[in-house]
């Protein structure tokens, strides 16, 4: 299977201009440094890492809504990093977003009805009969139904709302929904609950995600691939479940750690280990070298004077850590390790 991506992101870089207090430009703060990625056709990719690392920015640059200082970003064949987020309506309904905060991201003055309807009546020519037609049926889809039309956002519980944000982010038949962080804010049975719509959805429709989460476990089930973001370089990307079994990059292995595990004595064995490991405290960003290597328990001497490039791991993928320099060639690019 080697469909084209439908969506491909290279050598992105994100800057953000930080005002200073007399208004003036600011310094440059460098969110995303050099990162690349891509999504095919009803793939879904998980893009994981701790708060901070970027990938907010990356989500919101496929959106058209942070500024990308360099690099591309393709979706279907045309440059969305060069139209500032004038994308032609015929694009952007094309791509769709939930975010986080269900609570802040739907409208509270409109009912749900309008909520899921807003993209019909901007996009299409359907009439307001159809239109309700179409919602009631995206509503059941969402294991809502047509009595919650005419509420409001603020009737709902968490879980609810983001069922109809994700119905109205369907509303247009997109080929791709950018996740941010679906379900961080729900308790999680709710978060399983949402996943596994979530799945049954892009099963049944064939939509490609870009899915943000802090923890891995939880986009595991779901992603095709995982990419790792640590200090706006993704460090490591690869088959979902090699990622989450045998992960390659120190700091992945650092990111399954903090998930909980039921077993009590694995739990005290991996906290005996870390105990050895260098505190998260010690300075977090290295201005050479590889990015993770002031928190890297296997730190070596070449990790300060040169940047890991990305190597091949055996079972599929890449991770950037001269860990892997000596059983493997280097890779041509982030992109051709996951043909
Ligand atoms: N508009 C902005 N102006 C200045 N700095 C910003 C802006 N947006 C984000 N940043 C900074 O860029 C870095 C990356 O932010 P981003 O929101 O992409 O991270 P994230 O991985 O999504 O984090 P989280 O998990 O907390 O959502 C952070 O240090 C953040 O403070
Ligand atoms: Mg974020």
């Amino acid at each position: 299977m080697t469909a084209a991506p439908l969506l491909e992101i290279t050598d992105l870089h994100i800057t953000y201009w930080r005002r200073s207090l007399l208004g003036l430009r600011g310094k440059p703060f460098h969110a995303v440094r050099g990162a690349s990625l891509s999504i095919r056709p009803g793939e879904t990719l998980g893009l994981v890492g701790e708060s901070g690392s970027g990938k907010s920015s990356i989500a919101n640059a496929v959106l058209g809504l942070a500024p990308v200082s360099s690099g591309s970003i393709r979706f279907a064949g045309s440059e969305l990093a060069a139209m500032n987020a004038r994308y032609p309506p015929s694009l952007r309904k094309r791509i769709q977003a939930v975010f986080q905060d269900p609570y802040s991201s739907l409208n509270p003055a409109m009912t749900v009805e309008d909520i899921i309807t807003e993209p019909l009546r901007v996009h299409t020519e359907l009439t307001r009969a159809e239109r309700r037609a179409k919602a009631i049926e995206l509503l059941q889809r969402v294991s809502l139904s047509e009595e919650h039309l005419r509420r409001h956002p603020y009737q709902f519980s968490g879980g609810q709302r983001q069922r109809i944000a994700i119905a109205s982010a369907l509303a247009l038949q997109p080929e791709m929904i950018v996740l941010d962080e679906p379900v961080s804010a729900l308790d999680v049975s709710t978060q399983n609950q949402i996943i596994n719509l979530l799945y049954e959805r892009r099963e049944a429709l064939g939509i490609a995600y870009l899915l943000i989460a802090h923890d891995l476990a939880l986009v595991h089930h779901i992603s095709d691939r995982i990419a790792v973001m640590y200090l706006g370089h993704i460090v490591e990307e690869g088959p979902s479940d090699r990622v989450f079994h045998a992960p390659a990059h120190p700091y992945t292995k650092a990111l399954l750690d903090a998930v909980p595990l039921l077993d009590p004595q694995a739990q005290r064995r991996r906290r005996a280990a870390r105990k050895s490991a260098p505190a998260p405290e010690a300075a977090r960003v290295a201005p050479t070298g590889c990015p993770y290597r002031n928190r890297c328990p296997s730190a070596m001497k070449r990790c300060a004077e040169e940047s890991p490039p990305a190597y091949s791991v055996a079972a599929g993928g890449v991770a950037s850590c001269f860990l892997l320099a000596d059983a493997r060639p280097e890779a041509a690019s982030a992109a051709s390790a996951t043909a």
